[in-house]
């Protein structure tokens, strides 16, 4: 049995992998299954944060963890909320995080944005890797449907006319930068398997 660890206790980000895993027979496992408290994210980069995150767990655990550490940035905004994505807004929920972005955002005619993801990958006695995928697009002007989770409802991708909140889940699930950072994993999992 084919099984692996993500080092989140996010649902968005949960469902997003058990859709691209389990076909592949996987029996995905989280934080959700496995509590071990809040892992502090101290590192000033998306690389250094998915380590210390797959760290954490690969301590307790003789099987692959996967943690992906990710966010959104804004070119106005010189790259921000970037690390500090999910606690942007003083509460931190994903609600209370859009409002401040439209508020800080009100004046600002630059829309363009990508969200940037870094998978960490650590196998059991092999060096870790890391994976990392960006979509590009642009923060639209109002919170717009309740598909996804973070940014989603205000996040619109290049070449759509929708946000990742409205659109298909699907068109998501295959352009999102978590799913180009998955991709190159599952490739490099995939010539594990072959050498195997
Ligand atoms: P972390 O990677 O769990 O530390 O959280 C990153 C934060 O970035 C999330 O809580 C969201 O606010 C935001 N984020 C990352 N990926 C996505 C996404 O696919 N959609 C919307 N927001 C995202």
């Amino acid at each position: 049995m084919k099984k692996i660890m993500i080092a989140s206790q996010n649902k968005g980000k949960i469902i997003e992998y058990e859709y691209w895993l389990k076909p592949l027979g996987y029996t995905v496992y989280s934080l959700l299954d496995f509590p071990i408290g809040t892992i502090d994210e101290t590192g000033d980069d998306f690389k250094t944060n998915a380590l210390i995150k797959a760290r954490a767990l690969s301590n307790h655990l003789q099987f692959t963890v996967l943690a992906d550490d990710s966010g959104l940035l804004v070119d106005a905004l010189n790259g921000l909320p970037g690390v500090h994505s999910r606690r942007f807004s003083e509460s931190g929920t994903d609600h209370a995080n859009n409002i401040k972005l439209l508020r800080v955002m009100e004046n600002i005619a630059n829309r363009h944005a990508k969200f940037v993801c870094v998978i960490a990958l650590l196998i059991p006695n092999q060096e870790p890797m890391f994976f990392e995928g960006t979509v590009y697009g642009t923060i639209h002007t109002v919170i717009e449907g309740n598909k996804g989770f973070g940014y989603d409802p205000l996040f619109i991708p290049e070449g759509y006319h929708e946000t990742f909140g409205t659109l298909n889940e699907t068109v998501k699930h295959n352009i999102s930068h978590r799913k180009k950072a998955f991709k190159q994993c599952l490739d490099y999992l995939m010539t594990l398997e072959h050498k195997n």
